[in-house]
């Protein structure tokens, strides 16, 4: 068979092309975008990963081009060779608008049946379609856009991290099971019948462990595994940027170099300056209490206000009950003032809102209306006295023009309510900056939280947490009050990364698994080799982990993870590309010790 490309060698880019490249003789490669035949005259538009070029045939140089360039379709691959020159009718719409391509040589490298939907960043292609075919939805500039953005978060990470020392080490897909946490993936053991492996929901033991070898700066771009409910933001397998450092003890020993390091990232692919100052700083509770959120979008305003001491004095039992819930989790009454909006929300719309927050788990929404030259109506009026509206008005500065919700029930009911209400408002109402990075550390974390459901202390982060030093007293005295030396950052609303200083003192250690009721035994079998590594010298350390999957869509400003990732997953897990998960052969589950108790 002869040479496909003979003696033709790519010398240029599609995308390459200025006005300054007007008379060179140049090669080019890629899939036909579109062809348009004018009679005398064939355009292409030619596509590869840096943009497009227009190519012309004319039939007036050729006739033999020419008809090779007539049997051009949409996708070919192909190899032109040509002179650059001026184009007549410039245009704004590519890169390479000023230039055309004059053809003189032409190699179809492959023809393309046509595709299931056409190549192009404008589309309403249904997403399962898009999913299936992913080899040619990844063709269109946007998905290689956020790929090529994904590149450089890992490029400019890896310089910035050994700029300070870090060391990149990886750690084992296949490890032990360990029940913390999310659900896990397991991997069955042909050599040991009846034993799995774990695929790792986080580096977390191992990255501990190297700090105690010595290593004194890890980092990693780490894929993990967690078999969680998907929504827009989560993935089964997603990457982390996975770090910790040794001998920190303040939170800020291991915030002020992540900052470094995620101005570095801004900078280096979207060219945004983050400037000097370091990032703000704001304690669990506050966000809570503001923002009814531990990831606050603090973009826009209709914060919280507690009024459960006004919602004391009023008869109505919606408070009152609340009010009554006295136990490790307290109830109260919050409300947000909606300013401006009695005018924007119709009765319906009202309902529709208060529909909307029992999809959030609130029993339902109370809600004052003051509009504009109007009487104050709404849902428990007629359970207010003058003095209870002048109360709440003050409190919430309520005015003519302005809405009020109110949410009674347990905190964190409470929080979820008026926290999901407030974005939902902002979000349908346009009320938010999309042109703005919003980025805050949210620290202070609780130690623990209560499980109702199993009527104990769980750890809210993971039980190698360091409580914060002021508050160790109170992890065995008041433990809902104790706060951890735990972080998250939060970009524009989103969790973006979270991490904690360890404990690496024994005692403290063992004072932490008492009160989340761990025995001695519940301890071996769980953490074993881990705790014993702890008994030989292990320096003080702390790290975190970003999700490298949510940088990369707030960077590119996208909705949808699976932007971000070139093969994602859908929504029940599976690949709609290759139709994993499947079944197996038999002769396999055999291997593997495995019999199923399914077969669909
Ligand atoms: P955490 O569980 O908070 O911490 O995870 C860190 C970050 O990883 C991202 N993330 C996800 N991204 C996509 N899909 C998912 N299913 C998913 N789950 C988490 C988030 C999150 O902030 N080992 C600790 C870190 C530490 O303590 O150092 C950990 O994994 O952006
Ligand atoms: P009801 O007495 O159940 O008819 O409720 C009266 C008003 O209080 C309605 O507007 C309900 O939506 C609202 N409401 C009910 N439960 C709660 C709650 N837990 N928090 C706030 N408002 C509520």
């Amino acid at each position: 068979m002869a040479e496909l490309m003979g003696n033709l060698r790519r010398t240029n880019y599609c995308g390459s092309f200025t006005i300054e490249s007007a008379g060179s003789e140049v090669v080019v490669c890629g899939w036909v975008q579109k062809r348009r035949n004018l009679g005398s005259l064939i355009f292409v538009d030619l596509r590869d990963k840096t943009g497009i070029v227009q190519v012309v045939f004319d039939s007036s140089v050729t006739s033999d081009l020419f008809e090779k360039a007539s049997s051009l379709r949409s996708e070919f691959v192909c190899m032109v060779k040509g002179t650059v020159r001026e184009r007549e009718n410039k245009t704004d719409k590519i890169k390479t608008g000023a230039i055309e391509i004059l053809a003189s040589e032409l190699k179809v490298l492959s023809e393309a049946d046509t595709t299931p939907f056409e190549i192009v960043d404008d589309t309403d292609v249904n997403e399962n379609l898009r999913l299936k075919y992913r080899y040619l939805d990844l063709r269109r500039p946007t998905l290689q856009n956020n790929l090529f953005v994904r590149h450089k978060v890992c490029k400019a990470t890896r310089n910035y991290l050994d700029s300070l020392d870090f060391t990149e080490i990886e750690t084992p897909m296949l490890g032990k099971s360990s029940p913390e946490g999310a659900r896990e993936y397991l991997v069955p053991s042909r050599i040991h019948p009846t034993c799995f492996y774990a695929l790792p929901q986080s580096p977390q033991l191992y990255k501990q462990l190297l700090m105690v070898s010595g290593f004194d700066r890890y980092y990693q771009i780490a894929k993990c595994f967690r078999d969680e409910d998907l929504r827009a933001n989560r993935q089964p397998e997603f990457t982390q940027i996975d770090i910790e450092m040794s001998f920190v003890e303040r939170i800020e020993d291991v915030l002020y170099p992540i900052e470094g390091l995620v101005k570095s990232i801004f900078k280096e692919t979207i060219g945004l300056d983050l400037g000097e100052g370091h990032f703000r700083q704001m304690p669990y509770r506050e966000a809570m209490e503001r923002f009814g959120s531990d990831k606050p979008d603090t973009r826009f305003g209709l914060e919280l206000v507690d009024v459960s001491d006004i919602a004391k004095k009023v008869d109505f039992k919606v408070f009152s009950d609340a009010l009554a819930i006295d136990g490790v989790i307290k109830g109260s009454v919050r409300a947000i003032n909606a300013k401006g909006f009695a005018s924007k929300l119709s009765r319906k719309d009202i309902d529709g809102l208060v529909e909307f927050v029992k999809t959030l788990g609130a029993k339902g929404l109370a809600w004052l209306s003051y509009p504009v030259g109007g009487e104050i109506k709404g849902s428990f009026l007629k359970f207010l006295s003058e003095e209870n509206v002048k109360e709440l008005s003050e409190r919430l500065n309520f005015e003519e023009g302005d809405v009020l919700f109110f949410a009674a029930d347990k905190d964190y009911v409470v929080f979820n309510t008026l926290g999901g209400l407030r974005l939902h408002l902002g979000e349908k109402y346009g009320l938010i900056d999309k042109d703005t990075y919003d980025i805050l550390w949210v620290t202070e974390f609780p130690m623990f939280d209560y499980s109702e459901e199993e009527d104990r202390f769980v750890a809210v982060h993971h039980p190698f947490t360091s409580p914060m030093d002021e508050d160790f007293e109170l992890c065995s005295t008041e433990p809902m009050k104790a706060r951890a030396k735990a972080y998250d950052i939060v970009i524009n609303g989103q969790e973006a990364g979270g991490g904690t200083v360890r404990i690496h003192r024994r005692e403290v250690q063992e004072k932490m698994f008492s009160i989340l009721g761990f025995t001695p035994e519940d301890i071996k079998e769980r953490f074993g080799f881990f705790v014993d590594a702890f008994r030989y010298g292990a320096p003080p350390h702390g790290g975190l982990a970003l999700g490298l999957d949510r940088l990369v869509m707030l960077l590119t400003k996208t909705d949808s993870i699976k932007e971000v990732i070139a093969f994602p997953k859908v929504q029940t897990a599976s690949c709609l590309m290759t139709g994993a998960p499947d079944l197996v052969e038999e002769k396999q589950l055999r291997e593997l010790h495995v019999q199923s108790i399914e077969r669909k």
